[in-house]
Order: C-alpha cells, then structure tokens, then sequence
C-alpha cells in the first residue's frame, strides 16, 4: 500500500485526490492546503490539515502548488524518508529542495475546478533520482493511469511548451473568435462541431493532413478579405503570423 499526502488542494490537487483516493493500494492519508477549504464529497473523510508541522507520515508528498512556490514551499516540507514531488510541467525536479527525495509527477492534462476527468487516460510524466523512486512513482502513476511514461526535466519543459500551444493558446484563439462573432451578434455555438471535428480528426490524420483553410491553399483574396474585416489589431497581427508559419511549412509565400 503506497501512503500519499497531497500538498495543495487547488484545479491539481483537487483531482489528483479523488482519483487517488478511489485507486486501489493506494491510500490518501492527508490532504494539506495553506488556507482552509472545502474538500469534495469523495474525500470529506480524509485527515485535511494547514499546518505543515502537523504532516502524517506518507511514502510520496504530491506538492500541487502554484509554480513559482514550488521551490520556496518545498524547503519546509520536512518529512522522515519520504519522496517528495511536484506536478509541474515546467519547473525542473532539481528547485526542488535537496532536503528529501525528490521527484516529478507531471499530469498532463487542463484541470479545472468543478470539471471531471478521466484520469485513466492521461499520461502522467514522472521523474526521480532512483530506481527505486522511479518504481514507487510507476506504481503510483499506475494506479489512477494506463500510461505513465518517465521523462526527464528537460523533455518536460519540451512538452509543457507544447502543451501550452495546443491547450492555452487554441483556447485563446476560441476566445478572439468568440469576440469577433460577438462583434456581429453571432452566437459562438455554431463554431463548437467544428472545433470539435479539428480536435477528433488528429486521432486519424497527421497534422499536416489534417490542415486545411486559405493559408494552406495560398486563397489571397481570401486572405486579404479576411484581414480587411478584422478590426482588432491583435487579431490581423496573429491572423498574418498564423497564416505566414502555415504557408512556410506547406511552401507556399504569403
Ligand atoms: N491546472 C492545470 O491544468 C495543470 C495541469 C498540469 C499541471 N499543473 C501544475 O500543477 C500545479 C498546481 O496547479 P493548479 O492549477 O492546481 O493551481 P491552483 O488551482 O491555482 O492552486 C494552487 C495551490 O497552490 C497554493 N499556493 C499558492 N502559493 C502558495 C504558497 N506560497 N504556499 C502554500 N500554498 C500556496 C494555493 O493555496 P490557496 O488555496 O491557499 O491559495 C492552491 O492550493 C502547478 O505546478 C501547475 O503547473 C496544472
């Protein structure tokens, strides 16, 4: 039975806990947050403590913090032959204080608040200092996940940039078109089965197969019109950018 804490009851932290509570041999024997919180129904019966000196004994210390705490909060986490670990994409294993056994335990999903997950899909990066550890962070992975794959701090970053293009800055793309609808009283729902056809069709098709549109055509009417109608700045400055990185990768000149 592998004993776990979870350090930080925020989008991570709060998943992490359900899914870890439910697994089997496993067993969630603390939850710690910095302020007080309401715990989800699932694990309302597990011991919650804001008191970093009152931590109970656990194999692996799950630091679900903001990035930027990482380090600082990791310094304080004093535990008696313990893996302590964080679950950030982009912060290397070694901010993390030398005073414990150290590792990763990267998720690599969007959680929010309030939205549920399956966690059985979801690749969990791990990484530790040795054998051991990395057999008690494979386990660990395999007990809420059927793919866990070890990846050093390096690759992590790699695949953190990566996540954030395909995650933070697609949305953000659905967000400047939700506004430019908006600007026209149209309503965003009529974007959403083709934004849901471009994200299933990667599971068949390349990338490059599956891009389509009047970039990859070289359409400069199209072009030109599309940029005549935006009116926000930003937004002809991303559209000329997108257009211009597409037209360079399929060979065609804007
Ligand atoms: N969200 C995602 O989609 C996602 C996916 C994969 C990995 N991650 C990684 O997981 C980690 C947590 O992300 P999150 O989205 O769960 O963050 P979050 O929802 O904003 O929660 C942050 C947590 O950190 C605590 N905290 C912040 N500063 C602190 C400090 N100085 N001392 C003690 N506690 C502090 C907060 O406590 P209070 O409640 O008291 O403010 C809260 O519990 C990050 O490293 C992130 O990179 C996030």
């Amino acid at each position: 039975m592998i004993r776990v804490a979870i350090l930080g009851y925020g989008n991570v932290g709060r998943h992490l806990a359900s899914a870890i509570h439910k697994a089997n041999d496993v067993a969630l024997v603390q939850i710690y947050n910095r302020s007080e919180v309401t715990l989800s129904e699932q694990v309302n019966t597990v011991p919650f403590t804001y008191n970093l000196s009152t931590l109970l004994p656990a194999d692996v210390y799950i630091i679900a913090l903001h990035d930027d705490a990482i380090s600082e909060f990791s310094k304080a986490v004093i535990v008696e032959n313990a893996l302590v670990v964080h679950t950030s994409g982009g912060v290397p294993i070694s901010k993390l204080s030398t005073r414990n056994k150290r590792g990763v335990f990267y998720p690599l999903q969007t959680f929010t608040k309030g939205r549920m997950v399956d966690f059985s899909v979801i690749p969990i990066c791990i990484e530790a200092e040795s054998k051991d550890d990395l057999k008690l962070l494979q386990k660990l992975g395999r007990s809420i996940s059927e793919k866990v794959v070890q990846i050093d701090s390096n690759e992590r970053a790699k695949l953190h940039v990566a996540a954030v293009f395909v995650n933070n800055f697609v949305n953000h793309l659905y967000h400047n078109a939700e506004v430019i609808l908006s600007e026209s009283k149209l309503d965003f729902d009529l974007l959403k089965p083709l934004i849901l056809e471009t994200a299933h069709k990667i599971e068949n098709l390349s990338t490059s197969e599956a891009q389509t549109g009047p970039a990859k055509r070289n359409d400069r009417k199209t072009i030109e019109k599309h940029l005549n109608l935006l009116k926000d700045n930003k937004n002809k400055a991303i559209y000329k950018l997108l257009t211009k990185s597409i037209q360079d990768t399929y060979g065609k000149e804007l």
